[in-house]
């Protein structure tokens, strides 16, 4: 199970890559509007900062593929780390199909049951993003929407990775894990919640206070 960051916030980025845990970032539209950049110079710095990683998700806007593909061009020139981000549509199946003949690797985002991952796998998406979050907001079980896509793409041979997307919390991290996602791409905040544990934080003072009475002079 690898961490991809879901963030356009470099300083996220930076701070999680020095961690040393990093495979990857996800960027949405709504998270580049957030960051209040121009679309292409926050790209640009991310690839910098996480110069390692396999993937940095670039999302296209267009609702016809001869849009997406050529919205895409410029991002694919940035660094061979893009993958490009589609929305699970007819015309974002072309597109992805495209894609895939001419070795430029896609994300396939807003997937919300089986059927669509197994569409997208079979275009010639690189990953398929389920997002848990927003289904359990409407009262559906992500993590059984992420254990059939895993079930039927191992059944399959099917190579596409699943990302676990529109994570929440940690526990649902642990639980797609558990569930065969291939990924999990998560807000910073999971990720600092996912480091502490109350028991670390008090051995820690634990270790520390019983080192200084024992040499105190
Ligand atoms: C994934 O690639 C998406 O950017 C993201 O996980 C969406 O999460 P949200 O539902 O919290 O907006």
């Amino acid at each position: 199970m690898k961490f991809f960051i879901d963030t356009a916030d470099v300083q996220e980025i930076k701070k999680v890559h020095s961690w040393g845990i990093l495979s990857g970032v996800t960027t949405n539209p709504s998270l580049v509007a957030k960051s209040g950049r121009e679309f292409t110079d926050v790209l640009k710095e991310i690839c910098d900062i996480a110069h390692d990683v396999e993937s940095i998700s670039a999302e296209v806007m267009s609702d016809d593929a001869e849009g997406m593909i050529k919205e895409a061009e410029p991002l694919v020139k940035i660094s061979d780390m893009i993958t490009v981000k589609v929305p699970m549509t007819t015309e974002g199946l072309k597109a992805v199909n495209h894609f895939a003949k001419n070795g430029i690797r896609t994300n396939v985002t807003l997937v919300f049951s089986a059927n669509q991952a197994l569409m997208a796998a079979r275009a010639g998406a690189s990953y398929v993003s389920p997002f848990l979050g927003r289904l359990d907001d409407i009262s559906h079980d992500g993590i059984d929407l992420v254990a059939q896509i895993a079930r039927i793409f191992e059944l399959h041979d099917i190579d596409t990775e699943i990302i676990a997307a529109s994570v929440r919390h940690p526990l649902h991290f642990t639980q797609a894990a558990e569930v065969g996602a291939d990924i999990a791409t998560l807000p910073y905040k999971v990720m600092e919640q996912m480091i502490k544990h109350p028991l670390t934080d008090q051995g820690i003072d634990k270790f520390k206070q019983d080192w200084a009475k024992a040499n105190q002079g």
